[in-house]
């Protein structure tokens, strides 16, 4: 049985890829193709032995056809033969923007990579690998290409490893995790810039002949200009339900460059992995190189399903306890800033109950001694509770945490050294500088080495004696408020590896306490959303996506921030910021895992009530914002409102969010805005929630609606000048 369906595939010049090709060889011109649910990804073996990608689009409905690609796509000869190259080589014949280049031992700068063999293998069901071997026919080097395939989900990721057995060490400097070539007319990206508290705003643009780059060179919070989430369209701009759309990502946390080259003949090749700036990395013989992954989804129906494309992967395969619970929570941060003591958090937690969350936020503050935390100025490395504040501990707070009913949580910072610290006095080679040049400070701290296996020991031991010494510490803020200033490291031998096993040092770390505490929730944060990415969330529940919490900018940002990320990472808090009433502001912090960050005890007794009666209605449907599917039906940049609706996935039960953002003369919805991932045949009910005080709502509970009426015609939630907030909750007659 075997031997014919391969001599069937070879007669029809291709294999599809499946458990008979583990290890094969192929001998003519083959093709390999790795398909999701409605997409797929051919790869080529040509005659000479080069490999190319022949094609990323929709999976076709006859297999057969894929050997047609070739005379479809049929171009003039580009100059090299490489245009289309899975990993293009440096060096030989290759013209364009290569994936990878290299020094070698004896200081040539040439390589040409063919095929050697490839292996595919089922990981789970859902998740197919494919690795292909390349290697080099002069040098002793070789790359393994890694395809990743979740089937049900549409999603890719693409790295490298890297190898070689020359005499003596090379270097590389291009290790690209991915190489894609895709065709269509034209190209449009969608990529975002930012700075603090301006994270994720988004830019459209039609790609021109050339490169377009998106870069961090950064170093640690790589993010704060821009991060490497993008979406990319094909043939005009991106939309929300048409369309075929590209949203991808590097799972990093550190400098990454992607670049976008339009090619000679028209076709997109994209260029993806982490920044090579200043890291000519240096590999010793039979060591591994292994590229962090490129993440794609492809939809050929809109940002839309990609959105949710991304969503059930990350929660299913990516982000830490993607399918699980979280906590929310009352956060002292804005409340106290620097200036608490034992006392005024023991109201904090008292305030906790009342709210009705579930646990507290310690923020920073709480450590040093001889520098005490009074500011950002000093003691961060100098992690033991400041015995002024805090006379009897962190664990004296925990325990009236428990006696309160709720859990506690504690903000570090440990990747970072504040120069008036002990930890510095101790440590002075513990800290990235130059020697020979002045410290330059990114909010008055430095970077330690990460690279060096001590600090990152003096990092895991951080978090393990807190736990150790705290039994009952149920959570931690992570952050990291600097950049890399004087990239040196005391430590490494060869600095142009620092960039790199920086972040390598940091996921060692993170690796090691999520080997012991695997469970514990921990929110990224980088003085906002300075490091969200894949790479990073793998360690954490949630991340923090900026420190502005005007709640009408959080409306523009978390819609940006929800192309990529499943609203249950998206830690909100209600705060001061913004001008907008406590509804307002509730409202928005819901869309996601919500929080708050305020004096409790100054609330009028009306706010009060509505922030306990909103918790609660969050408390009974907070799975349908964590776990259901999210639409977003009106976007605040196109229209006067934004409006997402979160669907379960029995549709019965929704969730739906309207905000007017433009507050001009009779702005509001005129007419209905159509919903959508309803059951048409299903009967629903609307009625509004979050009623502040008295308000009595406009909208008729008991009138049904079926599905298909809801998203052909859709419904108008009334939005206008006294009614800037409307939160809807969607229920099918019978639940
Ligand atoms: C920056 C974070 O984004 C804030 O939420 C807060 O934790 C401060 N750091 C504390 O210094």
């Amino acid at each position: 049985m075997k031997r014919s369906i391969l001599s069937l595939l070879a007669i029809c010049c291709y294999i599809f890829v499946s458990a008979q090709s583990n290890g094969l060889q192929l001998k003519t011109t083959e093709q390999l193709v790795l398909e999701t649910k409605n997409q797929a990804l051919v790869l080529q073996i040509e005659e000479n032995k080069d490999v190319n990608m022949a094609y990323l689009g929709p999976k076709l409905h006859n297999k057969q056809e894929y050997n047609m690609l070739a005379s479809a796509y049929k171009q003039a000869d580009d100059y090299t033969g490489m245009y289309k190259a899975a990993y293009t080589a440096s060096g030989s014949r290759n013209l364009l923007e290569p994936a990878i280049s290299v020094i070698h031992a004896d200081g040539n700068q040439s390589l040409d990579l063919k095929y050697v063999k490839h292996q595919q293998r089922e990981i789970e069901p859902n998740v197919t690998q494919l690795k292909v071997t390349v290697k080099d026919a002069v040098y002793a080097l070789e790359v393994d290409l890694y395809y990743q395939v979740y089937a049900a989900e549409n999603v890719i990721e693409q790295w490298a490893v890297i190898k070689h057995q020359e005499k003596g060490t090379i270097e590389l400097t291009k290790y690209a995790s991915a190489n894609l070539n895709i065709k269509a007319e034209s190209f449009w990206l969608k990529h975002y810039h930012g700075d603090w508290a301006m994270e994720m705003q988004p830019e459209e643009t039609k790609l021109t002949h050339g490169i377009k780059t998106i870069d961090s060179k950064l170093g640690t919070r790589a993010n704060l200009f821009q991060p490497s989430a993008f979406i990319l369209s094909f043939n005009e701009p991106s939309h929300e339900d048409v369309g075929s759309v590209l949203l991808g990502g590097l799972e990093w946390g550190g400098n990454f460059k992607l670049d976008f080259e339009l090619d000679p003949q028209d076709n997109l090749r994209i260029l993806a992995g982490m920044n090579n700036h200043a890291s000519n990395y240096v590999l010793k013989a039979n060591e591994e190189f292994i590229t962090p992954k490129f993440l794609y989804t492809l939809s050929n129906n809109g940002t839309g399903e990609a959105s949710r494309n991304l969503h059930n992967w990350s929660r299913k395969y990516k982000l830490l306890d993607g399918q699980g619970e979280r906590l929310t929570l009352l956060n002292n941060w804005e409340a106290t800033y620097f200036d608490f003591n034992e006392n005024k958090l023991f109201s904090l937690l008292k305030d906790t109950k009342k709210l009705g969350v579930d646990l507290f936020l310690l923020d920073d503050g709480w450590f040093g001694n001889k520098y005490p935390r009074n500011g950002d100025t000093s003691s961060l490395g100098d992690w033991e509770e400041n015995k002024e504040k805090l006379p009897n501990g962190l664990i004296s707070l925990i325990k009236e945490a428990s006696s309160n009913d709720v859990k506690f949580g504690i903000w570090v910072e440990p990747e970072m050294v504040s120069p008036k610290s002990e930890l510095y006095e101790r440590h002075p080679d513990w800290v990235v500088k130059q020697e020979n040049r002045p410290e330059y400070y990114f909010r008055s701290q430095l970077v330690l080495d990460l690279s060096n296996p001590k600090v990152q020991d003096f990092v895991f031991k951080t978090l393990d004696d807190l736990f150790i010494k705290n039994p009952g510490l149920a959570y931690v803020k992570w952050d990291c408020n600097a950049v890399i200033y004087n990239a040196h490291s005391p430590y490494l031998k060869e600095q142009a590896n620092f960039y790199v096993d920086y972040v390598r040092g940091l996921y060692k770390v993170l690796e090691r306490i999520r080997g012991k505490y695997p469970k514990i929730p921990m929110m990224l944060c980088s003085g906002g959303g300075g490091r969200v990415d894949y790479g990073s969330l793998q360690y954490f529940t949630e991340y923090w996506p900026s420190d502005n919490t005007d709640p009408l900018e959080r409306i523009f940002m978390q819609y940006e921030y929800s192309y990529f990320y499943p609203a249950i990472a998206s830690s909100n808090h209600v705060t001061d910021w913004g001008k907008q009433p406590i509804k307002f502001r509730v409202d928005v912090a819901m869309m996601g895992k919500m929080g708050f960050d305020i004096v409790v005890s100054e609330l009028p007794e009306k706010d009060l009530q509505f922030c306990q009666q909103a918790v609660q209605n969050y408390n009974q449907l907070k799975d349908v914002i964590w776990h259901g599917d999210q639409f977003r039906l009106a976007n605040p940049r196109e229209e006067d409102y934004a409006s997402i609706l979160y669907v379960n996935k029995n549709k019965d039960t929704g969730l739906l969010f309207n905000y007017l953002v433009n507050y001009r003369y009779n702005t509001g919805t005129a007419g209905p805005i159509k919903l959508k991932g309803l059951d048409p045949n299903k009967q629903y009910r609307l009625e509004e929630i979050n009623l502040y005080d008295q308000s009595v709502s406009p909208i008729d509970k008991n009138q049904l609606y079926s599905g298909d009426f809801l998203m052909k015609v859709g419904f108008n939630p009334q939005l206008k000048a006294s009614r800037k907030s409307v939160v809807l909750k969607v229920t099918a007659n019978g639940v």
